[in-house]
């Protein structure tokens, strides 16, 4: 599905540098994936050589052990009504800073975590900036594994392609952490994903799309000509959910 190998000193770079946005007391919201590693390292270090004092809440098992490995405390997702900051990873980001998550299977609570985020912040290297959504990375849609026959054959209507995601180390489908299926969407250049993300939400058995429209106020890039950090902040506050 993705590279997690690649860009290594970058991820490392955006990963440390959003672990110092985080302050004493806060409650923040954990994503998943190979640069949230680096920032779950930094947080850690932090909290053991800083005293820093906060309360991590994950959005995978990945993001729950590794936080726990690094001597962060944490909250599951279902006892909290609210998150100081959230900061996650993603797979491709628009000037806009509308973004396409899911690559790791995670979207789902990562969305969750976004919404009831004060602030949601998202870390990419600059490979990850894409002119458009759905430039070089299909959608994610996690799905109740009954509606697979019923939500392929309603892609096709709409002129699309949909991938069932297999596993890499598993024989058969990708399993979530929410026990469901993946399937990864691909529409013809110039498709609005917007609209294709409200007529998902209309069926039955998708759970929740890799589409992440309005919800980031920050970016935060690792760039690779020069290893500096620039931050790409969000121009207009329009609907969040
Ligand atoms: C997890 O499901 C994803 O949304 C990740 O946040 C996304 O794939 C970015 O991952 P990397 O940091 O590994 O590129």
């Amino acid at each position: 599905m993705k590279n997690t190998d690649t860009n290594k000193d970058l991820k490392r770079l955006v990963g440390a540098t959003a672990a110092q946005l985080v302050e004493n007391g806060m409650i923040c919201g954990i994503g998943t994936g190979s640069t949230v590693v680096f920032l779950i390292e930094e947080l850690g270090r932090r909290v053991r050589e800083e005293k820093l004092e906060i309360i991590g809440v994950p959005t995978s098992f990945q993001s729950k052990i590794l936080c726990r490995a690094n001597g962060i405390k944490t909250l599951d997702l279902q006892e909290c009504a609210r998150l100081d900051l959230a900061i996650d990873g993603a797979d491709e980001v628009d000037p806009e800073l509308n973004a396409i998550k899911g690559g790791g299977a995670a979207h789902t609570m990562e969305k969750i975590v976004a919404a009831m985020a004060e602030r949601f912040v998202i870390i990419v290297d600059d490979s990850k900036l894409v002119p458009k959504l759905g430039t070089a990375f299909p959608v994610p849609v996690e799905i109740i594994p009954s509606a697979l026959g019923y939500l392929t054959a309603k892609i096709r209507e709409w002129g699309g392609e949909s991938q069932l995601r297999m596993g890499a180390r598993k024989d058969g489908p990708v399993i979530t952490d929410n026990g469901q299926f993946v399937i990864d969407l691909k529409f013809k250049s110039g498709t609005d994903l917007r609209k294709i993300d409200s007529q998902l939400h209309q069926l039955p058995g998708v759970i929740e799309t890799g589409l992440f429209f309005d919800l980031a106020k920050q970016v935060l890039v690792g760039m690779g000509n020069d290893l500096t950090v620039r931050t790409m902040e969000r121009q207009k506050d329009s609907f969040k959910h």
